[in-house]
């Protein structure tokens, strides 16, 4: 992790340290030995600067110009509900009230990055770790690492439906108990090809919902509009076969049908994992 003066205004320094040592081990750990809780740390909301909230409101102001005609009915369904200010960084803790009486879903801060075993173990309690710290105006369109405006904005409003909500937790409990490397392969692809880049068809067109395009002004018309982009019918085992490129804008996308589809692709993928790990699912 690299050492960033950034993180330490939103979140105590000793706190950040502690927990991402723990995120850290938690990769030693077997499944049920791994407590997410060590993992958070508190949004120090107060401590987001003037610039911070200026970024945040830009973000969302450009983003909105173009989100309505291109997102998904049922991720904008979620950002209304969830009613997030255009003008200042959110509060966790306010969103997770309105989110808990829908799904039961947490947005949790987290320091930054967490490995693999430790997302996957907090999505597996319907905790999601978010990132709390704001990317500077100079990177403005490309952040390589997530960011609130990518985990929060870009993340959150599809928590707050109930089918996709019961897909994610799903797919964070089969993520968490798998060790066959290669289903923890195909678990990522799925992950890439769904929560960070997917399509859905509603009424005839398709829509974004992966979180990557939903935050990303310049690819969400790439993706829907792009000659160059082969947009596949979603079939689970197809998209955990197809290799992913990380880095520049994504040649091959896969286009639901419903989150129906996907929640029942899912659990039945995770009955299967569950099974040859020998974890009840
Ligand atoms: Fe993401």
């Amino acid at each position: 992790m690299r050492a960033d003066i950034r993180y330490n205004l939103v979140i105590d320094g000793d706190e950040f340290a502690r927990a991402q040592a723990a995120a850290d081990e938690a990769s030693d750990l077997p499944a049920e030995r791994i407590d997410p809780e060590q993992f958070y740390c508190t949004q120090l909301w107060d401590r987001y600067t003037p610039e911070d909230h200026a970024v945040w409101a830009t973000l969302v102001k450009r983003r909105l110009e173009t989100l309505e005609q291109q997102a998904s009915d049922v991720f904008l369904e979620g950002m209304r509900l969830l009613g997030f200010d255009r003008e200042f960084v959110p509060r966790i803790a306010e969103v997770n009230a309105k989110l808990k009486g829908l799904t039961g879903w947490q947005s949790r801060p987290v320091p930054g990055y967490l490995p693999a075993k430790a997302f996957f173990a907090c999505l597996s309690r319907r905790e999601f770790p978010t990132t709390v710290t704001i990317r500077p105006r100079e990177l403005l369109d490309y952040l390589p690492e997530p960011d609130i405006f990518h985990d929060v904005f870009g993340h959150v409003p599809l928590h707050a439906d109930p089918v996709f909500a019961d897909f994610l937790q799903t797919y964070g409990k089969a993520a968490l108990h798998c060790e066959d490397p290669y289903h923890v392969e195909r678990l990522a692809r799925l992950f890439w090809f769904t929560v960070e880049f997917g399509l859905i068809r509603e009424q005839g067109r398709v829509k974004l919902y992966g979180s990557g395009l939903i935050s990303s002004v310049g690819e969400s018309p790439h993706a829907l509009h792009s000659p160059d982009v082969d947009r596949r019918p979603f079939d689970l085992d197809r998209v955990c076969d197809t290799p992913f490129e990380i880095d520049h804008y994504q040649p091959i996308l896969y286009v639901l049908e419903s989150f129906e589809q996907l929640r029942d692709a899912m659990h039945e993928y995770a009955n299967r994992v569950l099974e040859e790990s020998g974890v009840a699912a």
